[in-house]
């Protein structure tokens, strides 16, 4: 088998109602491949992908960090079936393995990975849509973000604080759109801090990259508005 930096698109399955790699699924592996270095110093035991689509991305994680020898573990989530169908046969054919979970976000896993997941990733459905179209049935769950494209990204950000280890990193995908300096804040009042490490616009809109880590002042401030909410 031969060994590959990130996936390759020819070896990428391919199915009528799941997500085709497209300028958002590459921007945030270019953002991967562009903190390589970093992620392979990081050592992530856990990596989650949640919305995993066609398996473009986890895959990509999986060989930039050295494939099924790495000693990390991934898993990749999505609430679509049909997207893990096609994202295990993506793995297979890239020679990397990753534990496949159909489910709502991260519904079921939050026992087990609770303050576990190093190295998080999520391309969310972001498009600003009618609220009634988020989570339907087909293809357009696969973009569908409601309200300012902010419906299913403001659902993963209490999960991802929650599963997160306090090495945790969590790459989000996002479009002017959807505020990207609200989604910091929101994220900042849970003591993250952040940055922008790939922004790149395309005809159609203008994507970020955002990586948060958790940051001790942050954590400092987000804990004493934590206890004066509670009037403590
Ligand atoms: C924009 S696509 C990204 C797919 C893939 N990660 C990529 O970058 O090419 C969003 C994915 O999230 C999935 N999704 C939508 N809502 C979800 C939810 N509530 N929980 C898990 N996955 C969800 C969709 O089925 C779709 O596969």
């Amino acid at each position: 088998m031969m060994s590959y930096r990130i996936a390759q698109i020819r070896l990428v399955n391919s199915h009528p109602e799941v997500y085709d790699p497209c300028d958002d699924s590459f921007a945030l592996v270019d953002a991967l491949l562009a903190d390589r270095t970093n992620l392979l110093e990081h050592r992530p035991i856990f990596c989650l992908e949640i919305g995993c689509g066609s398996g473009y991305v986890i895959t990509s994680l999986a060989l930039l960090l050295g494939g099924d020898v790495c000693g990390s573990y991934f898993i990749a989530t999505d609430i679509n079936p049909h997207a893990l169908d096609v994202t295990s046969d993506t793995l297979k054919a890239h020679g990397v393995h990753a534990e496949l979970v159909n489910t709502d976000v991260a519904a079921g896993l939050e026992g087990r990975l609770m303050g576990l997941v190093d190295v998080m990733v999520v391309n969310p459905p972001y498009v600003p849509t009618p609220e009634e179209e988020v989570g339907c049935d087909g293809i357009a769950s696969a973009w569908a973000g409601g309200e300012n494209g902010r419906s299913v990204i403001d659902k993963i950000l209490p999960i991802a604080d929650r599963l997160l280890s306090d090495k945790g990193w969590l790459y989000m995908v996002t479009l002017t759109a959807n505020d990207p300096s609200d989604i910091c804040l929101q994220m900042k009042k849970k003591g993250y801090a952040a940055c922008i490490v790939l922004q790149r616009s395309t005809e159609e809109e203008s994507l970020h990259v955002i990586k948060f880590w958790q940051d001790p002042n942050s954590k400092l401030e987000a804990n004493k508005a934590k206890v004066l909410n509670h009037g403590v």
